[in-house]
């Protein structure tokens, strides 16, 4: 039986390239949603190559919201999955003291991907079947002092993830959200990353393929990092507003 397609939302990003090679190696075709598609043409042609599976490029923004209903319309057909792995780290000192850079933080991480995740999961629901997967964060889980923009936005795309998958578990549609602590990526270049605790694309792309097809709820890509959360969730406030993380 041929595999639908599978939607990556965030195509240029390093774990949305890693997805779709995991996906296309699957043999599903790609769809890449990116701000400048044409970007990754090389890209196109190597997985469509490597895998024999098609690969389309479409363009999107995920702050332009409403182009969104005519994105998810102009697609050559509805995935069977579609990723969000948009995603803007930003800069919490700069966030601080400029609106717009915060502003900007937030949107790109929270109101731009439950925008367009919201607007398939209608289109899913009403086929009866499809798999929605959002990369969240595990900043999300406490607000931190170096990074509570950033980690604000994810928590509340972590709760929009967790609300969506409660509406529509009864519709065949299954919402994934992906937590994956530290990743190399471009996003992470500037950052000294611990090796134990830092994955690599590879890893979260075959992390989200097994969570798929295990339709599994919510998953860390490594699993210290539950660990790591439950202790720092469980801190009580009077400590933690102390500790300078
Ligand atoms: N790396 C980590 O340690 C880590 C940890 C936890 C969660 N995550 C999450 O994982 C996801 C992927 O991140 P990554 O590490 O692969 O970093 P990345 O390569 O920097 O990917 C971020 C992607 O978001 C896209 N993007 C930002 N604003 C957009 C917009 N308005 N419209 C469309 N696309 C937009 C960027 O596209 P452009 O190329 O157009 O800028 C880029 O492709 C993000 O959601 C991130 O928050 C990453």
């Amino acid at each position: 039986m041929s595999k639908g397609p599978v939607l990556i939302i965030g195509g240029s990003s390093d774990i949305g390239l890693a997805v779709a090679r995991r996906f296309a190696q699957d043999g599903h075709p790609i769809q890449l949603a990116a701000r400048r598609p044409d970007e990754l043409a090389p890209e196109q042609q190597d997985i469509a190559l490597r895998y024999g599976v098609e690969v389309s490029l479409h363009p999107f923004d995920a702050l332009d919201c409403q182009s969104h209903e005519a994105f998810v319309a102009g697609l050559p057909d509805l995935p069977e999955i579609a990723v969000c792995s948009v995603g803007l780290l930003g800069d919490q000192s700069q966030d601080e003291r400029d609106w717009k850079a915060a502003w900007l933080v937030m949107s790109s991480n929270y109101v731009g991907p439950a925008n367009i995740l919201g607007i398939l999961a209608n289109r899913f629901a009403a086929r009866g079947s499809g798999t929605i997967v959002g990369i969240s964060s595990v900043a999300g889980e406490r607000g931190r002092a170096s990074n509570y923009i950033y980690g604000s936005a994810k928590a509340g795309f972590t709760a929009f993830l967790s609300g969506l998958r409660n509406r529509l578990a009864s519709k065949g549609v299954h919402v994934l959200t992906v937590l994956p602590g530290f990743v190399d990526t471009k996003m992470t270049k500037d950052l000294q990353l611990p090796g134990a605790l830092t994955a690599s694309s590879a890893d979260v792309a075959n992390a989200i393929a097994q969570g798929v097809s295990r339709r599994r709820n919510v998953i860390y890509v490594r699993s210290v990092w539950m660990l790591i959360m439950a202790i720092i969730r469980n801190i009580p406030e009077f400590v933690f507003k102390r500790l300078s993380i």
